[in-house]
């Protein structure tokens, strides 16, 4: 496993880290997010774009108890000033299925999450929006993973966190400063890479993704987005 960590002080790369330490569960995270029947196609989008699917579904989590707790179904919303493309009105996502949302892997990398992030921050109680993307790359038509270009999400910290890929080139993440300056990039390749950025000082986006044979019959990228807002 590859984490990229431009928290402060730089873009660092780090092998073997922590979090996949001692953990039989990792090998098997592709296990809980496995077929086109997890996601549900994104109809909101506004670049009139067919390659995105997903879900969408809040927690909260306090470190006191070690409880995930479901947040009610709501929609999801951002403001135009963070997400130019898709903000400014409500989206109704499909909500993540009861098996995803109780499934030990699942559990286990939010946990782990919280717990280094709680260090960290030496804050305890987080809200955790949970964003599964499907995104698909036809022949003649790539894939956008961030249609919106350079952003950040509106929240405290920003987890994309690799799920698998099946028959694409690109999608290389980019990590950019305050001021926009270049601070590193990575193609997550392998189940289990995740990158975690400070989204209050950092920017990101992701490049596009495309068939790499097209006598295959499918080409996805499937990443989980974790973001992380103190409450
Ligand atoms: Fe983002």
């Amino acid at each position: 496993m590859i984490i990229w960590w431009p928290m402060d002080g730089g873009f660092r790369k780090v092998i073997t880290p922590r979090l996949a330490s001692g953990s039989k569960l990792m090998p098997t995270g592709r296990t809980f997010l496995t077929t086109g029947a997890d996601f549900f196609s994104d109809e909101y989008m506004r670049d009139g774009g067919t390659y995105r699917y997903r879900r969408y579904s809040a927690l909260e989590y306090d470190v006191a108890d070690g409880i995930f707790r479901l947040l009610p179904r709501a929609p999801y919303e951002q403001s135009k000033a963070v997400n130019h493309l898709n903000g400014g009105f409500k989206r109704y996502f499909e909500p993540l299925e009861q098996s995803f949302i109780d499934h030990p892997v699942l559990n286990k990398i939010l946990t782990d999450f919280c717990r280094i992030l709680s260090d960290a921050t030496r804050h305890d109680r987080w809200n955790i929006k949970l964003h599964p993307y499907r995104i698909v790359a036809r022949d003649g038509v790539n894939g956008e993973p961030a249609p919106e270009g350079l952003h950040q999400d509106g929240v405290d910290i920003i987890v994309s966190y690799m799920i698998g890929r099946v028959n694409v080139t690109g999608g290389v993440s980019t990590v950019k400063d305050a001021s926009k300056q270049f601070l590193g990039d990575v193609e997550m390749n392998l189940p289990n890479d995740f990158l975690i950025c400070n989204n209050r000082t950092r920017f990101h986006d992701v490049s596009a993704v495309a068939i790499e044979n097209p006598k295959m019959p499918f080409a996805y990228r499937d990443v989980l987005v974790i973001a992380f807002e103190k409450i």
